[in-house]
């Protein structure tokens, strides 16, 4: 791999080890490199990049040789949603998305989980309550899916497509809606207690420009935000044709200003730009820092759901079409990572620091640990962590050896590269307690 120091003059190198002797808060270049994967390009600014997958596909050989070449995230089409998960009320089936899970987390994948709350793809036993009643059944189906999940997902699109098209930036009226207007917010908190390590999003479409929609979500995310409501990122489907919106960065900048992510969820670009409109999309993620990810709807244009579009990255005989390289040229262009900033506690070169966020009940733990790197790129780390009293019993986004007592934690693939500043995370649940871990990294 050529490794060459973008945006950096000496003088800038100069004055950037000067200020650091002084003791201020500096700013590191993140080191540009020509990835060939669009996840790896992705990964060089700690970003993510995925694609939808149907369970049904994964006995294709040119589908999975592409899916695990290019891809370090998975959203399961369809086989998370309600009617997939419970078609029968308090009847629980995860064959599918245990299926995409498995798959993933194997070949060191990550996953976004979709979707738990949707007015889509209900079954019909849901579609058949209302009220008090279909309130219980939802926060049900939200418990018992995070719960058997829990730990295994990167983020969850707890709720998705609840506000209406046109111009009145309001709900969508569904049966879920008619359960009350704080339906949102009790899926959130219900997501969150069930699986306080995921990422908990808000979803929908023709949000990609600052509209009448995007501006209802925005002010829901922000009283969300105002008020304690667990919500961490907004996803924003994507399906796009011809162009990006001119000010599609301007929208994502906006809810990345109220403090949650952004991602890009379900991108499928169908018509004449196509390599273009996908170049500006990866752009205006590349130029947000709060944009942790692209997800696009699918591998070849013959598993897009907009059957006849052509709206993806791959010809049906799996063949990378322009848009592909608009995207993997943007990727590899950077931009600045999701957090760059490093302060005076830097570890200094080549050095890396690990912190732990600790989430306890009586009898069990979640901890997240993340992994910061010095005022250099860090090609790999390694974390060890003491367990007095604890056994761990799962662990996600890293190798480890030992379940209890000092046990060590390697990056994986998609993950050992975090740019100068930049950190990264991954976490372990176990039974007993997670107190007194005390994480150390060194670079590996
Ligand atoms: C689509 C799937 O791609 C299809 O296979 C299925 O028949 C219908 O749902 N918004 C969403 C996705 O959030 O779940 C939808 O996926 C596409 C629109």
């Amino acid at each position: 791999m050529k490794l060459t120091s973008r945006s950096v003059s000496l003088g800038a190198i100069i004055s950037t080890v000067t200020t650091a002797a002084l003791g201020a808060v500096l700013l590191v270049s993140v080191p540009a490199s020509a990835a060939s994967t669009l996840g790896a390009a992705a990964a060089q600014s700690g970003r993510y990049f995925g694609t939808a997958v149907a369970a049904g596909k994964l006995n294709d050989q040119t589908y999975v040789n592409i899916l695990n070449t290019e891809f370090n995230m998975v959203t399961a089409e369809n086989e998370m949603k309600w009617d997939a998960t419970e078609p029968n009320r308090g009847q629980f089936t995860y064959s599918g998305g245990d299926r995409i899970l498995n798959q993933a987390v194997g070949n060191g994948k990550r996953v976004r989980g979709h979707a738990l709350l949707w007015h889509q793809q209900e079954p019909g036993w849901a579609q058949r309550l209302e009220g008090s009643d279909l309130r219980q059944a939802m926060m049900n189906h939200v418990t018992q899916v995070a719960t058997h999940y829990r730990g295994k997902i990167y983020a969850w699109d707890v709720v998705n497509e609840a506000f209406a098209d046109g111009g009145g930036g309001g709900r969508r009226d569904s049966n879920l809606q008619r359960t009350g207007n704080d339906w949102i917010e009790a899926a959130f908190r219900a997501a969150r207690a069930a699986d306080p390590a995921a990422k908990l999003c808000y979803n929908d479409y023709n949000t990609d420009s600052i509209n009448a929609k995007s501006t209802g979500i925005y002010t829901m995310v922000r009283d969300f935000k105002a008020r304690g409501v667990p919500i961490d990122c907004v996803g924003f489907q994507s399906h796009l044709s011809n162009n990006a919106p001119s000010d599609y960065q301007a929208n994502l900048q906006r809810f990345a200003d109220l403090g949650v992510e952004v991602q890009i969820t379900e991108l499928d670009i169908s018509g004449g730009n196509q390599a273009n409109a996908y170049g500006a999309v990866t752009r205006a993620c590349m130029a947000v820092r709060a944009c942790t990810g692209i997800t696009v709807w699918g591998i070849r244009d013959t598993d897009s759901w907009r059957t006849g579009e052509n709206p993806l990255l791959f010809t049906g005989s799996g063949a990378k079409k322009a848009a592909y390289t608009s995207v993997l040229d943007a990727l590899n262009a950077g931009g600045p990572g999701p957090t760059t900033t490093t302060t005076t506690n830097d570890p200094g070169p080549g050095g890396c620091t690990a912190s732990v966020s600790l989430n306890q009940w009586n009898g069990g733990f979640v901890a997240t640990v993340k992994v910061t790197a010095g005022s250099s790129v860090l090609r790999g780390w390694r974390v060890t962590a003491t367990l007095s009293n604890g056994t761990i019993t799962s662990h996600w986004s890293a190798n480890r050896s030992g379940a209890s007592g000092t046990v060590t934690f390697t990056n994986v693939d998609y993950n050992g590269a975090v740019p100068a500043g930049g950190s990264t995370e991954f976490g372990f649940q176990g039974t007993g307690s997670g107190s007194g871990l005390a994480p150390s990294c060194t670079a590996a």
